[in-house]
């Protein structure tokens, strides 16, 4: 009997795990919903719009996701502009960095 009390408690902590674990585990949430339309859900590859994103550095992502720019002297790996700014998303750049660093 017990093993039927138990298992859904195991579920409940793996899904908050999931939702709100380590810094990279809430990054690859947010990461996952917003971002993987344009770039790949694996970072570390090109998607269908925006290119591959792992290593970016929390510089690079607070001045492109928040702001639409790059930071000084920064090469940017493409020279179009498709990508809105996401200032909402502010307060979920040190796990966005945490995942793709
Ligand atoms: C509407 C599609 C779209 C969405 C959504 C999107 N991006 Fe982008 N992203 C792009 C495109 C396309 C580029 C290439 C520059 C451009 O055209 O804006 C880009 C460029 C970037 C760059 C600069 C890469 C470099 O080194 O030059 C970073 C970093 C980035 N995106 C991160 C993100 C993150 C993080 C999210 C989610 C919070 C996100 N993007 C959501 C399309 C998108």
């Amino acid at each position: 009997m017990r093993g039927l009390f138990v298992l859904p408690a195991v579920a409940l902590v793996l899904a908050a795990c999931a939702e709100n674990g380590s810094p990279a585990g809430r990054g690859r949430q947010v990461y996952l919903a917003q971002c993987t339309a344009c770039h790949n859900s694996d970072p570390s590859r090109d998607g269908p719009l925006g290119p591959a994103v792992k290593g970016s550095s929390r510089e690079l992502l607070e001045a492109r996701v928040l702001r639409g720019t790059y930071p000084p002297g920064y090469r940017p790996k493409r020279a179009t502009a498709v990508m809105q700014p996401m200032p909402q998303l502010a307060s979920a750049l040190d796990d966005l960095a945490a995942f793709l660093r």
